[in-house]
């Protein structure tokens, strides 16, 4: 039986206007997200990562709708398609009022629990914001259940009346993922869920996630900047630059055998012995990432890249799938460049 999808993103485009002079015309346009497509299945684990500013968070948001909240001049084009039981449900054409149904199936988590927790409440209040919001529960019900809730995140129910600062930052994280699993949702967006906490915190933190994945068939969107990061949890990564994605291929493939350039320097970037990646070729980036105000014309990486041709400025390289469904936007792409 193949397996159940859960949401296609297909071409999906965030662009932010950015306004200037006295007049506050629209004077550019941030590129954050430039034609991305990839799915998640039911129960599964994807990989989101590059580097910093490449457009990881935008896309988490926009999953979850809530990018015109934050900037209302978003232009969000493609789609965002959920297979919900009840049908296919187009995050990007749905008006705002008609979210509210959905939004409890979609949440999120995110890299800095304190900032994200409110500090004026109480453990119980943080978690029964959205069974209030999203159920017809009675108070005693979600009394209970943040009590439930509480020890299946690894937490004491004796704790609920304690406010954020009253916990470590691991027990903080606990907490967003109490928040965030409390109305059953299908998919998690967890956004650097973990690199603000200890190592040793981290391995502590992301074990609760997948026990809790088993446990309520969750599917996760995890973003990271680093590989090495998602690469034990992940089913299948995505590689993103500057708003692209370049590769998208299971976890162990993009990580033991990346095939575009790009991956290739992050995973030269992996500060591991690991014997397998010591084999290939070190591909170290030359200069920095461009804005995406100024997007290189054709191929965004070609300006760094150390395989690039003169035609790779003419068109955006398509996604190409070079075996076992490793897909990968490089037409120059070979084994051993
Ligand atoms: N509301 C906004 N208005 C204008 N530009 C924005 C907005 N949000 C994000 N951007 C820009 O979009 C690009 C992508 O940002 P985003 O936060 O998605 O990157 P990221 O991959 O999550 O980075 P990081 O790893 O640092 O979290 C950046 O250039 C950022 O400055
Ligand atoms: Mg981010």
């Amino acid at each position: 039986m193949s397996p159940k999808k859960l949401v296609d993103v297909k071409d999906l485009q965030v662009h932010f206007p950015v306004f200037g002079g006295v007049l506050s015309r629209k004077i550019a346009t941030v590129k954050a997200v430039d034609g991305v497509s990839f799915s998640i299945n039911a129960k599964q684990t994807i990989g989101l990562v590059g580097e910093s500013g490449c457009g990881k968070t935008t896309v988490g948001r926009a999953m979850i709708s809530i990018l015109s909240h934050v900037s209302p001049d978003v232009q969000i084009t493609g789609s965002i398609e959920y297979h919900f039981d009840e049908g296919i449900v187009d995050f990007v054409k749905q008006h705002p009022k008609s979210m509210q149904k959905y939004r409890s199936k979609v949440q999120m988590i995110f890299q800095d629990p304190y900032a994200s927790l409110n500090p004026r409440m109480t453990v119980a209040q943080i978690i029964s914001e959205p069974l209030l919001i999203h159920t017809k529960m009675t108070k005693k019900e979600i009394r209970d259940r943040v009590a439930w809730l509480l020890e299946k995140v690894g937490l004491r129910s004796s704790q609920s009346r304690r406010y954020p600062h009253e916990f470590s930052g691991g027990q903080r994280q606990r907490v967003g993922i109490a928040r965030a699993i409390a109305t059953n949702p299908e998919l998690i967006i967890c956004d650097e869920p973990v690199s603000a906490l200890d190592v040793s915190i981290q391995a502590q933190v992301i074990n609760l996630m997948m026990d809790l994945q088993d446990e309520f068939d969750l599917s996760y969107l995890f973003i990271a900047h680093d590989l090495s990061v998602v690469e034990h949890i992940s089913d299948r990564i995505v590689v993103m630059y500057l708003g692209d994605v370049v590769e998208f291929g299971d976890a162990e493939d993009v990580y033991h055998s990346p095939k575009h350039p790009y991956t290739r320097a992050l995973i030269s970037a992996v500060p591991v012995a690991d014997p397998k990646l010591k084999k290939k070729k070190r591909v170290i980036l030359q200069g920095d990432i461009p804005s995406p105000m100024a997007k290189p014309s054709g191929c965004g990486f070609r300006n760094r890249c150390p395989i690039a041709k003169p035609d790779c400025a003419d068109k955006k390289p398509q996604l190409i799938d070079r075996g076992k469904n490793q897909l990968v936007a490089c037409p120059y792409w070979e084994e051993d460049f």
